[in-house]
């Protein structure tokens, strides 16, 4: 769907529109909310914890293998094959992330043969039974699909969630803030998004045609990607763009991409970052990072950006 033009996007986007549209995903906050209070339940009565690798990896994987229909006993094996994406900096890191990813999509294809152990009320039994203007997906269009869902749902919130936690805890004046005043919630989230810019690009577009753009001149073939966390930090847009400002209104943030290929998870990344946000402040309200704020570094990787660690005190 990512890598299609219309339209071949449309009829694949067409058969997933619905399950992640507004509606749908209000419908999830209990089980969401369900999840992420079983997570931190395991923090309970700890004085320390590592959220990115206790919390923040495991809410969206978990939210994402119920909402596909992939069983609870899958995610350990996940998690493990999926370990070596934590880092891509180099050749040689990717090469031996391949591995773990090639299990995941033939887990995924055995999983979503009948028979295969999905769950019957999530997502992979529904769109191995939807049809497209008519026609079935094929095998490989189904495994894909998946794949794409399994895949861009989970890094992309994992971030958010933890980069806007640190974002949140090395200023504590806006910690607090949002302790006191709930109803900032909403406008948080967003500022996180733009201010963390967890997808920092889009993935690469080929112009069609000779133009010239920007004052730029482009041939057709040539390779563009939009820098998204450069466009979300834009002075001419945004006032004081450095300044992490919970209550930004407007907040006109490109962080979910924009044009055909907007991001179509954006519901439910907001719903379960707002829910992640909620739930720390109302168990552990007093939380604080057990570290310097220098100390705390970044992985480096291409197109997303990741935390190493977030090491906290609890405290409630
Ligand atoms: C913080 C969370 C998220 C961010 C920042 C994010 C960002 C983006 C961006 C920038 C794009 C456009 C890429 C491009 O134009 O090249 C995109 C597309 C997409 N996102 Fe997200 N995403 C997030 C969460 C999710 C979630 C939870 C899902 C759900 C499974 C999801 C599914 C997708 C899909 C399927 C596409 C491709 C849409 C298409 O090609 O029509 N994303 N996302």
């Amino acid at each position: 769907m990512l890598g299609y033009d219309d339209p071949e996007h449309r009829r694949l986007r067409g058969l997933v529109d619905q399950a992640f549209q507004r509606r749908m995903i209000e419908t999830m906050r209990p089980m969401i909310t369900d999840i992420t209070d079983r997570l931190l339940d395991r923090l309970q009565g700890r004085k320390d914890a590592d959220l990115m690798a206790e919390f923040c990896r495991d809410l969206p994987l978990a939210v994402i293998c119920a909402m596909l229909g992939l069983p609870e006993q899958d995610h350990a094996r996940f998690r493990g094959w999926l370990g070596g994406l934590k880092d891509t900096a180099s050749l040689g890191a990717v090469i031996r992330a391949v591995p773990g990813v090639l299990r995941v999509v033939r887990h995924l294809r055995r999983v979503s043969r009948p028979g295969g152990g999905a769950l019957p009320e999530g997502l992979i039994v529904a769109l191995r039974d939807a049809s497209a203007d008519g026609q079935m997906l094929s095998e490989d269009e189904l495994v894909s699909m998946i794949f794409l869902l399994f895949g861009a749902g989970q890094e992309t919130t994992t971030h958010l969630i933890s980069g806007g936690l640190f974002a949140l805890l090395s200023n504590e004046d806006q910690w607090r803030r949002l302790r006191s005043d709930p109803s900032q919630l909403a406008s948080c989230v967003e500022e996180c998004l733009r201010y963390v810019s967890p997808v920092q690009m889009t993935k690469p577009r080929f112009a069609t045609r000779d133009v010239v753009w920007q004052g730029r001149q482009f041939r057709r073939g040539d390779i563009l990607a939009g820098f998204l966390a450069a466009a979300n930090g834009d002075p001419a847009k945004f006032e004081d763009p450095h300044r992490f400002d919970i209550s930004r209104h407007p907040n006109p943030h490109l962080s979910f991409g924009t044009g055909a290929h907007f991001c179509l998870g954006f519901q439910l990344a907001r719903v379960e970052t707002a829910i992640a946000f909620e739930r720390i402040l109302a168990r552990f309200p007093n939380t604080r990072l057990a570290v310097e704020e220098g100390a705390i570094t970044w992985r480096r990787r291409l197109g997303i950006r990741a935390l190493v660690r977030l090491p906290v005190h609890l405290a409630a």
